[in-house]
């Protein structure tokens, strides 16, 4: 065993037992992020293909075309995932992989692909935790409008609704939506990621649509698999004011129901958080009759993905939320490469703070890990500073089960190097380091650690 891993097994004490043996460990990837071959067998374009093409969108102008090549050599990638005895791996579906155009004809080869990483997944033991959507809305869609359109109620119905078709019978968990306050306030109010829209009314609009395609996505899947668990993620960070003034505290309880609760508490049957955000009882402008009992859906179980803390202040030319976050590096404090807080508490509070809602059933973490500026050496990455986030986050995981939190899994992000959207190929978040030249994978000591972890 490497020393660097060695030294960590002694220093942590950290024992797989602990979490119970029917926690599942895994990783999670995104199609964007990973797959590359953009054009290949029928695929039609994401909106992600075409906001790369974009001239200064994208850190260096990278794009996803070729990211880590998974479309043709997942083979070896899930092969070393069984070597590092990986048994979980989320991965999402391309929708215009599997429909060029978002609706209508259906690509058949996109089709069959999905079907091959499947099994060769079961094949191998490995058990594929399917996310419907994770970003890439096919572009004919936006055309339309994407998801500021209310249509995409009935294109997300038509896309649900094939994939539980073709995938069902060997996928057992599914995911409807990663993320979809990170789409939403990225892709249609900052304009950051793609489609690169701005405005309240964008947001709003979409914001409405995905929650309801959050439950329409879930009703679809458990009519069609009812023995499947059907959950849906949701990013999160643990938030806390920058001052003890009144002012950053109530600029803090704003950021909590855009961040954390806004997508969460419509699936719980709780409505949109409006009485912190006055100027959220917008979206009720995209109402239609009855849509109060679209948005609920009772999910087996939830996606939490959480990195960091953040710290709010109050901000009185920042508009719709008069609040911002004081970023990592001007408090000093310990970050990655994202200059996002290392600040392990942080999951164990999200943790808590979900439990609390009674309608939650059961937590997984979806997503955790860091980005660290890797080097390889000899064919060596030591990132300790990566080994230690994940032992620390993973302590306090623990710690909240151990209080009666009902968490049950754990997804690192993520498996090996990859496109990290508006940031390109420099933050590397992977326990696998890629050279994105020949495409050679080396395992890091920090994934050779959580292989010997979850070999114990
Ligand atoms: C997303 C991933 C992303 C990761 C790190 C999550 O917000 O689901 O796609 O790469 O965080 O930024």
């Amino acid at each position: 065993m490497d020393s660097v891993v060695e030294d960590s097994f002694k220093r942590e004490e950290l024992h797989k037992e602990a979490f119970g043996k029917d926690f599942k460990w895994g990783v999670s990837t995104a199609a964007y992020q990973i797959e590359g071959a953009h054009q290949a067998d029928g695929k039609g374009a994401s909106i992600w293909d075409h906001f790369t093409g974009i001239k200064g969108k994208i850190l260096n102008n990278h794009n996803g075309n070729n990211a880590c090549d998974f479309y043709n050599r997942y083979h070896s990638d899930l092969n070393l995932m069984r070597e590092l005895h990986i048994p979980n791996f989320r991965f999402s579906l391309s929708w215009s992989r599997i429909l060029p155009q978002g609706v209508g004809q259906i690509n058949y080869k996109g089709v069959d692909y999905y079907q091959r990483i499947i099994d060769h997944c079961l094949e191998n033991n490995i058990e594929p935790w399917v996310t419907l959507y994770h970003w890439d809305l096919p572009l004919a869609l936006e055309q339309k409008g994407g998801w500021a359109n209310r249509d995409v109620v009935s294109w997300f119905e038509e896309y649900a609704q094939l994939c539980a078709d073709k995938f069902g019978d060997r996928v057992r968990n599914w995911m409807v939506l990663n993320e979809p306050m990170v789409f939403v306030g990225a892709g249609y109010f900052l304009g950051k990621h793609a489609p690169g829209r701005r405005g309240i009314k964008s947001f709003l609009s979409a914001t409405h649509h995905a929650a309801l395609c959050q439950a329409a996505g879930g009703r679809i899947l458990k009519a069609s698999l009812p023995h499947a668990k059907v959950g849906t993620t949701f990013s999160c960070s643990h938030l806390e004011p920058y001052r003890d003034l009144e002012r950053d505290k109530k600029a803090t309880l704003r950021v909590d129901a855009i961040l954390n609760r806004l997508f969460l508490e419509p699936a719980l049957g709780l409505g949109y958080p409006f009485q912190e955000v006055k100027s959220l009882k917008r979206i009720t402008d995209f109402f239609k009759a009855g849509d109060e009992d679209l948005l609920p859906f009772d999910f087996d179980f939830i996606g939490v993905q959480n990195y960091t803390r953040e710290v709010v202040k109050y901000s009185l030319f920042t508009p719709f939320i008069q609040a911002s976050l004081v970023p990592a590096n001007k408090r000093k404090v310990v970050h990655t490469a994202m200059n996002w807080e290392v600040y392990p508490e942080a999951i164990y509070h999200m943790l808590h703070k979900f439990q609390a809602y009674p309608k939650v059933k059961k937590i997984i973490i979806t997503e955790n890990g860091a980005a660290f500026p890797d080097v390889l050496i000899n064919g060596n990455v030591q990132d300790s500073q990566r080994l230690q986030y994940l032992q620390q986050y993973l302590k306090q995981i623990l710690r909240a089960k151990q209080e009666g939190v009902k968490v049950d899994g754990y997804f690192v992000w993520t498996f090996t190097d990859n496109f990290e959207w508006a940031e390109g190929y420099n933050p590397r978040f992977g326990l696998v380091y890629v050279d994105f030249e020949t495409q050679e994978r080396y395992v890091k000591a920090s994934g050779q650690w959580y292989s010997n972890f979850l070999k114990q």
